[in-house]
């Protein structure tokens, strides 16, 4: 189907997640237009059902095609891990480009080989997750170690990103995940790359700074810059 060049990219999320990978898109295609929806009245994504994400995400998408969208970004893993081979099918000659939990970088990057996860507790039940898990995990020999964080996309969409509250939650994970030996962190929801600083101070005051941090957003910029 043709389309216009200056056609806007259409890129979505449960909310303010996705501008993490927007702010990424931006710097390497400067030129485009993009059109960022957030669903806030639906988020968070990662407490609903496989079914509702589906359905928010087709008609998202609906909406962002009739503004003229020329590619589709799932700025979110939660959406991607539940929608995006239907918005594959309903689509087939349209852009679609996704985000997943940076496992592969992770099992690359780990000395320990012990990664954790943190991630919304969709994405982790979801089978596109768990799969690749299984398969990495058994290609590399490396164990990924989840934490669903439920609440704290409530608290980044509340702005809330180094409140107490916040800080608790993360800690609490954080701890658990150090006790498996972990030297590799995946941020495995767009919204969590907003409280990074506020995991890099947990980590120092758990006495594990050196800990890497692998977020995917980069990457997402990469494959939408190869595809358009
Ligand atoms: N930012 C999304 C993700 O990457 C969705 C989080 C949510 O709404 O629960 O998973």
């Amino acid at each position: 189907m043709p389309v216009a060049a200056d056609a806007p990219i259409g890129i979505f999320d449960s909310g303010v997640g996705g501008l993490s990978v927007l702010r990424h898109i931006r710097i390497d295609m400067p030129h485009e237009h993009l059109l960022y929806f957030a669903d806030s009245a639906y988020a968070p994504y990662g407490e609903r059902s496989e079914a509702e994400i589906v359905e928010r995400t087709l008609t998202i998408a609906q909406f962002l095609l009739a503004q003229g969208a020329k590619a589709l970004v799932v700025a979110c893993n939660t959406a991607t891990a539940a929608a995006i081979s239907a918005l594959r099918i309903h689509y087939p000659w349209l852009i679609v480009v996704g985000i997943e939990p940076g496992l592969k970088p992770a099992a690359q990057q780990s000395r320990s080989r012990q990664v954790g996860v943190l991630a919304t507790r969709a994405t982790l039940a979801s089978a596109r997750f768990i799969a690749l898990h299984d398969q990495l995990s058994a290609a590399t020999g490396v164990r990924f170690h989840n934490a669903a964080c439920i609440g704290l996309v409530d608290q980044i969409e509340q702005g809330a990103l180094s409140a107490a509250p916040t800080a608790q939650l993360l800690q609490g994970h954080l701890k658990t995940l150090l006790a498996q030996q972990i030297d590799t962190l995946v941020l495995g929801c767009t919204h969590y790359p907003f409280v990074q600083p506020l995991i890099e101070e947990s980590l120092r005051n758990l006495g594990a700074p050196e800990i890497g941090i692998i977020d995917t957003g980069v990457a997402v910029s990469r494959q939408l810059t190869r595809r358009i």
